[in-house]
C-alpha cells in the first residue's frame, strides 16, 4: 500500500475531507480503517463467544482468534506470544508493574523516571511511593534534547531497582535510544520499563534489540480499537512477577484456603478479556505492517522536518516550539506557543495586566478557533505531561501530532490557520 492511497481505507475521511476538517491529535488516538472496523464486526457477526473456555465451536474460533492476535502482536515487536498480556492500554500496564515489581521493593529503594513522562508512567510510581517509601529520582532533561545514557548515569546508585522511561515523549516528540539506557539500568541490577505509547505506533519496534524488560502499549493509537492495550514483559521477567488482579481466567486451582496461577501471559489476564478489541488490534498490527514501519517512521519524519521548514519560513512573531530540532530523534509531534504563556501562579491569576503584560495567544484559544474557523484539530493542554510542561515555564502548549493518513497539505493548512488565527487575535 502507498501513503497516498492510505485514507481511502478510513471510513472517516469521507466526512473529514468533506467538511475540510484536518485531524491532528494522533498523539492521543488514531483513525480507525475498515480493516479494523470489519474485524470487529466480523467478530460479533460470526464468532461472538468468550475464550479459553467453551469446548464448543464458536468458543474455539473465538480462542484461535484471540490467540492468533497475541502471537501477532508479540512478532510485530519481536516477542514471543507467551510474552505478550492483554491489558486495557499502556496506564493499566505501568499501573500493573508498580504494582507488582512494586511489591518485591523496601523503602530506600529508587526508581528513576524523567521530566518528560506522561503521567500514567509517573502517578503509578508515586502510589508506590506512598505504599512503600521508595524514593524517585528524575532525569531532568532539556526540551531540546533526547535522553541520553550520560542524563541517566549520575542518577543511579547502589538501591536503584527500577528504570521507567518513555521511548518517545508525546510532548516533545524526542525519541530517546532505549539501547544503551537499558545497559546502564542492567549493569546496575536494575529492571529497564519503557513507555512505548508514542513509539510502537510509529517507528520499528524491537524488543529484544533494546533490551528492556517490559514495554507498555496501546492498541487505539496505532489504528486499533480503544479499551486494548499490551505489557510485553521478558518470559523470564513475567514468570516472576506476581500477579495484579485475581479472579476467573488467571487462575489455575482455587480451592477455599488458596489458589494457584495459571502460566504466562494468562497469569496477568484476570476476568474475561477485551476478545473484538484484541482481534481488532491484531487487525491494526497487519495495516501497519503492510505499509512498512520504516516506511510509516520515514512518513512521519517528512511531515516533521516539512512542519519544522514551514516554521522557519512562516517566521511567525513570538511562534515558540518545542522538542529536538534533530530529525533522526523526532518524532511526528510538534508542541508550540505563540508567545510565552506564564504558569498559573498566584501573581499571574491576580494580575490585571496579564493579557497585557504577554503578547501571547492561550493554547485552548488558539486551537478553539483553529478548529472552529478553520476545521484544524490540535491538541491544547499539558497533554497528561505536567512536569515537563512546568519545566517548559508553561501552562500549556497547543500540540499537532501526525499519522500515517496525514499529508504535507495537513501541515500547510496547520499554518495557514495559525497564521490566520494570531490575525484574528490582532496581532
Ligand atoms: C507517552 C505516553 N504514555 C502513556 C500514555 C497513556 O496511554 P493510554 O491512555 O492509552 O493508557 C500516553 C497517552 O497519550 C502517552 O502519550
Amino acid at each position: 500500500m502507498k501513503f497516498d492511497e492510505v485514507r481511502e481505507h478510513f471510513p472517516i475521511f469521507k466526512k473529514l475531507d468533506a467538511e475540510k476538517v484536518v485531524y491532528l491529535d494522533n498523539a492521543s488516538t488514531t483513525q480507525k480503517p475498515y480493516e479494523v472496523i470489519n474485524a470487529v464486526m466480523d467478530f460479533y457477526e460470526n464468532h461472538c463467544s468468550n475464550v479459553h473456555r467453551g469446548v464448543y465451536r464458536l468458543g474455539e474460533e473465538a480462542t484461535e482468534m484471540f490467540n492468533h492476535s497475541r502471537e501477532n502482536i508479540g512478532k510485530f515487536i519481536g516477542a514471543k506470544d507467551r510474552e505478550i498480556v492483554f491489558l486495557r492500554n499502556t496506564t493499566e500496564a505501568l499501573n500493573l508493574l508498580a504494582y507488582s515489581l512494586g511489591s518485591r521493593l523496601k523503602e530506600g529503594d529508587e526508581i528513576i523516571l524523567s521530566n518528560s513522562e506522561h503521567h500514567s508512567n509517573i502517578v503509578p510510581w508515586q502510589m508506590l511511593k506512598e505504599r512503600k517509601k521508595v524514593r524517585l529520582k528524575f532525569i531532568n532533561s532539556r526540551h531540546d534534547q533526547p535522553i541520553t545514557p550520560e542524563d541517566l548515569s549520575p542518577l543511579i546508585s547502589g538501591n536503584t531497582k527500577i528504570v521507567s522511561l518513555t521511548e518517545c515523549s508525546n510532548i516533545l516528540g524526542n525519541i530517546n535510544d532505549i539501547k544503551p539506557i537499558s545497559k546502564i539500568a542492567h549493569d546496575a541490577g536494575a529492571v529497564m520499563i519503557v513507555d512505548g505509547a508514542q513509539s510502537v505506533p510509529h517507528m520499528p519496534v524491537n524488543v529484544k534489540e533494546m533490551d528492556c524488560d517490559f514495554l507498555a502499549f496501546s492498541g487505539h493509537k496505532m489504528l486499533g480499537p480503544s479499551g486494548i492495550g499490551c505489557l510485553y514483559g521478558k518470559e523470564e521477567s513475567l514468570e516472576d512477577l506476581p500477579p495484579f488482579m485475581g479472579g476467573g481466567e488467571m487462575i489455575r486451582t482455587v480451592t477455599k484456603e488458596n489458589f494457584t496461577c495459571e502460566d504466562i501471559p494468562i497469569k496477568f489476564e484476570a476476568g474475561t478479556p477485551n476478545i473484538e478489541g484484541a482481534i481488532g488490534f491484531s487487525a491494526a498490527i497487519d495495516f501497519l505492517r503492510n505499509l512498512g514501519m520504516s516506511n510509516v517512521r520515514n512518513h512521519e519524519k517528512d511531515l516533521i522536518s516539512y512542519t519544522l521548514k514551514k516554521e522557519e519560513e512562516s517566521n511567525i512573531r513570538d511562534l515558540i516550539s518545542y522538542g529536538t530540532r534533530n530529525i533522526e530523534k523526532r518524532a511526528g509531534i510538534y508542541a508550540f506557543n505563540i508567545g510565552e504563556i506564564p504558569k498559573f501562579d498566584k501573581e499571574n491569576i491576580i494580575s490585571e495586566n496579564i493579557s497585557v503584560k504577554v503578547h501571547a495567544i492561550h493554547p485552548h484559544d488558539l486551537s478553539s478557533l483553529a478548529d472552529k474557523t478553520y476545521g484544524v484539530e490540535l491538541r491544547s493542554g499539558h497533554h497528561c505531561a505536567m512536569p515537563m510542561t512546568e519545566d517548559l515555564g508553561v501552562s500549556a502548549t497547543t500540540r499537532a501530532s501526525y499519522y500515517v493518513y496525514n499529508t504535507r497539505e495537513d501541515v500547510e493548512k496547520l499554518f495557514d490557520a495559525i497564521s490566520a488565527s494570531i490575525k484574528r487575535f490582532g496581532f
